[in-house]
């Protein structure tokens, strides 16, 4: 059947503005996330400020990086931020025990992770230490780094060279409680993550956004436990604030944990099954999100997908510890569908980061030497940024032709989403279908668009990738396949590919 959408928004009735945050990124201490990624040391030849990469550093600055998440992921509850600070040199050394056993120099610590936030202009977002930690070493962290005046932890900072305070505005409580950071049971943990919040203090100006170590995937009774935990009153009434968002972690793998498959050698079935997975986000939100509904309806307390991506197999002949993966056009797909999911989910979902930045699983950019690569799904982040604190614009699409089975499940292959900001309105469209276009028409109501400019990703495969010899293989281009009238767009969708509209937006009346 002939394969159909239309697709309409009331442009001039938006919802929920999709925040910055939602466009986050983690940098762990894994593989060569941190160490060869953002980190080459001050004697590199590789041009680098203070250490920092400078070539990673410019190619990030285009996405409008908001926040930055350090130091894991399950490093984060073995890591002890004293061995990090200090001349470097001099500082202790340690095992890695989670990723690959290798030994951890500290060489990149606070005032490294500080000075990276600052070069990207972006937000640092702490992970402290629970599992292997104390409330004491959590809580002198978070004096060493936000308190201004004079005080032990304050000495200590401007003996190691900075004067002024820094500013923190999120700071994670643990990691993967259930898991790596502990093995802990939901009630335990919810417990602890009171305590070790109530000894976070805001310093000065400071005011922290504290986030609970959640959930895995769906599973929302350890969410229901966080909930309880802060609500004294019962479900329905208003929640009182040790932490201010819970988070859960999200991965899209195409078959079983044992058996992820490679990045870059996959059949149509695996292609599909992985876009099922990635659709799970939405259930999964949709579930986190009813759970908190009951406890706090009002939506005071933040939803925080703080890891999600996808995971496949490392590459052949690399460290297994170190996670490192290619990234093809079906990874960019990926990214498409997960930020429509996360734009409709604006009202509840505060915060995303992306595991993870730099060559670890679905990365932004994947360096080897002195050469740097952009993968396909840095475009799709670059291509989006524009929905970053933009108002939502909810989308009625009725679509016809357009899913197809995949196992017992209905996979719906288009995936839609529109924000406007300053007068611009962005509208992007993901095709998941690998070898059938589709026909989107937009029924603009209450205003229209003009000067339009489409940009589209794509490639000949869903394998098609980038590499030293082929940077841009997957890279965006100029996109010219639709037609405009005063309140309607009408999109022709190529196969397996991402595109972003742009215009200005008039609004009627
Ligand atoms: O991102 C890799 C790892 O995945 C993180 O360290 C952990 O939190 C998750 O299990």
């Amino acid at each position: 059947s002939q394969r159909a959408a239309r697709a309409v928004i009331n442009v001039d009735l938006p919802g929920p503005v999709i925040s910055r945050h939602l466009y986050g990124h983690f940098a762990e201490h894994l593989g060569r996330c941190v160490y060869g990624g953002f980190w080459v040391g001050e004697d590199s030849d590789i041009p680098n400020e203070g250490g920092i990469r400078l070539d990673v550093v410019e190619a990030l600055r285009a996405l409008d990086v908001p926040n930055l998440r350090w130091p894991g992921g399950c490093f984060a509850d073995e890591y002890h931020w004293r061995d990090g600070v200090g001349p470097r040199e001099q500082r202790p050394t340690m095992v890695n025990t989670h990723w690959g056993n290798v030994e951890e120099n500290n060489h990149f610590g606070t005032h490294e992770f500080m000075a990276l936030c600052e070069l990207l202009g972006a937000d640092p977002y702490v992970n402290g230490n629970v599992g292997s930690g104390t409330v004491r070493e959590m809580s002198e962290w978070v004096e060493y780094l936000t308190r201004d005046g004079d005080s032990p932890m304050v000495r200590l900072r401007k003996a190691n060279g900075r004067e002024e305070p820094w500013r923190v505005p999120f700071w994670g409580i643990g990691n993967e409680a259930w898991g790596c950071g502990g093995n802990m049971r939901a009630e335990y943990y919810a417990d602890l993550a009171r305590q070790y919040a109530t000894y976070c203090r805001d310093h000065g100006g400071n005011t922290l956004y504290r986030i609970a170590a959640g959930a895995r995937d769906g599973d929302v009774s350890w969410t229901e436990t966080l909930m309880k935990a802060i609500s004294h009153l019962g479900c329905k009434k208003r929640p009182s604030g040790y932490y201010q968002g819970i988070s859960f972690h999200y991965y899209t793998l195409a078959g079983p944990w044992e058996n992820k498959g490679s990045a870059t050698e996959f059949t149509e079935d695996d292609y599909y099954r992985t876009m099922l997975a990635a659709r799970g986000m939405d259930d999964v939100i949709a579930s986190h999100s009813r759970v908190m509904d009951c406890y706090d309806p009002e939506a005071t307390v933040g939803l925080v997908c703080d890891e999600w991506g996808t995971w496949w197999d490392v590459e052949p002949g690399t460290n297994p510890g170190f996670l490192y993966q290619q990234n093809t056009l079906r990874d960019a797909l990926v990214a498409g569908v997960t930020f429509d999911i996360f734009h409709r989910h604006a009202r509840r979902l505060f915060m995303a980061n992306i595991a993870q930045t730099v060559n670890v699983l679905q990365a932004m950019i994947l360096t080897d030497g002195e050469r740097l690569i952009r993968t396909p799904s840095y475009h799709v982040f670059e291509m989006n940024k524009r929905h970053q604190d933009a108002d939502s614009l909810p989308i009625h699409l009725t679509t016809s032709g357009t899913t197809r089975a995949v196992g017992d499940s209905e996979l719906e292959t288009l995936s839609v989403s529109a924000s406007a900001k300053d007068g611009r309105m962005l509208v992007s469209l993901t095709n998941l279908d690998a070898s059938s276009p589709v026909s989107v028409t937009f029924d603009l109501r209450g205003g229209g668009l003009e000067d339009h400019r489409g940009r589209i990703l794509t490639a000949p495969a869903l394998s098609t990738h980038n590499t030293a010899e082929a940077p841009d293989a997957v890279s965006p281009r100029t996109f010219d396949a639709f037609t405009a009238t005063a309140n309607g767009l009408t999109v022709e969708l190529p196969p397996h590919s991402f595109v972003t509209i742009e215009g200005r937006l008039l609004t009627a009346g």
